[in-house]
């Protein structure tokens, strides 16, 4: 047996790791076949440990919750999806766990946090089990999980969580997103949390009572996607900014920006950002603004923590 997968009792164990993400461009419009662009949050991370235990049991520590797997509150149904999706991959043999999760991906805030985590135990029963898991593979586990999660969901953010360079995703298929320059992002929690599968639901409503304004908006969204593509290869920050700005507005007439989002939104342009808006189902959750260049970002931190925000982050998007 492996000694690094072999616990100080001899049991097996697993290691998977995932990170965060947030949408730069597209989002709600990629439900409808728009494409959109997100990026890798690497500060954002977290480890999933699974070890074998003697019995057939399922045991859950996570920062939510730590108990067995048939007592886990529902918003960690999710989870158990995953760790039962990615067992039924790696073995035939039933076996009991040990899943422990230490993540700094705040919940609910449009980063991807239970994408990620599905991420991770894929990763890591993988490892354990000595099968591990190809990107399609990881990401079947995770769109089980996500389909509990989030209703039905464009797959965007289990691209998103697994890819370690910006992304071009459009109904299923990802391209990688070349950047000229580097790119620097500050993301400010507006502290509320955000529901993706209530936000895209009102959208579903707002489409339905006014089809052809809101698949106008939509069919923008999409366009501001693809005018975006030559502005990172240039590394224009002044250009991909006043689109970020411009997608803000549009996703406020969708109505799943809210008070706090558009004061943080005001309050980074205010402070200097090439561009800001929300990012993710919205309605709650976080601002994402461009920073005009890296040593600005930590002002553009402190001004949107004095606006309010209970978070922030930075983080940069390389040369690729
Ligand atoms: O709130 P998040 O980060 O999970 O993003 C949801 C993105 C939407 O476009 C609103 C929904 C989707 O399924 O793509």
């Amino acid at each position: 047996m492996n000694p690094a997968r072999t616990s100080v009792h001899g049991a097996r164990t697993g290691i998977g790791r995932a990170h965060a993400k947030s949408i730069l461009l597209g989002e709600h419009a990629v439900v409808y076949g728009t494409p959109a662009i997100a990026v890798p949050l690497h500060a954002l991370d977290l480890t999933v440990r699974v070890t074998e235990r003697a019995d057939e049991q399922l045991h859950l520590r996570s920062a939510l919750f730590t108990g067995s797997a048939a007592d886990a509150p529902q918003r960690l149904h999710p989870l158990v999806t995953a760790i039962h999706a990615a067992l039924a991959l790696t073995t035939s043999a039933p076996i009991g766990l040990d899943v422990e999760i230490d993540s700094a991906i705040p919940f609910e805030r449009g980063l991807g946090s239970s994408a990620a985590v599905a991420a991770g135990i894929a990763r890591a029963i993988g490892d354990l089990t000595e099968t591990p898991l190809d990107p399609e593979a990881v990401h079947d586990v995770v769109m089980a999980a996500e389909t509990i999660a989030h209703g039905r969901s464009s797959g965007l953010d289990g691209r998103a969580v697994a890819s370690d360079v910006p992304i071009r995703f459009r109904g299923g298929e990802v391209t990688p997103v070349p950047v000229g320059a580097p790119l620097t992002f500050v993301l400010a929690d507006s502290g509320h949390e955000g529901s993706t599968a209530e936000a895209v639901g009102a959208v579903r409503e707002l489409r339905e009572t006014f089809p052809s304004r809101v698949d106008g908006i939509i069919g923008r969204l999409g366009g501001i996607v693809e005018e975006s593509l030559d502005r990172f290869a240039a590394g224009d920050v002044p250009a991909l900014g006043a689109l970020m700005d411009e997608a803000h507005s549009l996703l406020t007439e969708l109505e799943v920006s809210d008070a706090t989002l558009d004061r943080l939104v005001a309050a980074a342009r205010g402070a200097g950002a090439a561009g800001a808006k929300l990012t993710g189902g919205g309605r709650g959750g976080c601002v994402l603004a461009l920073a005009p260049d890296a040593a600005r970002a930590a002002d553009l931190e402190t001004m949107l923590r004095d606006a309010g925000a209970t978070r922030t982050w930075q983080t940069t998007v390389e040369t690729a």
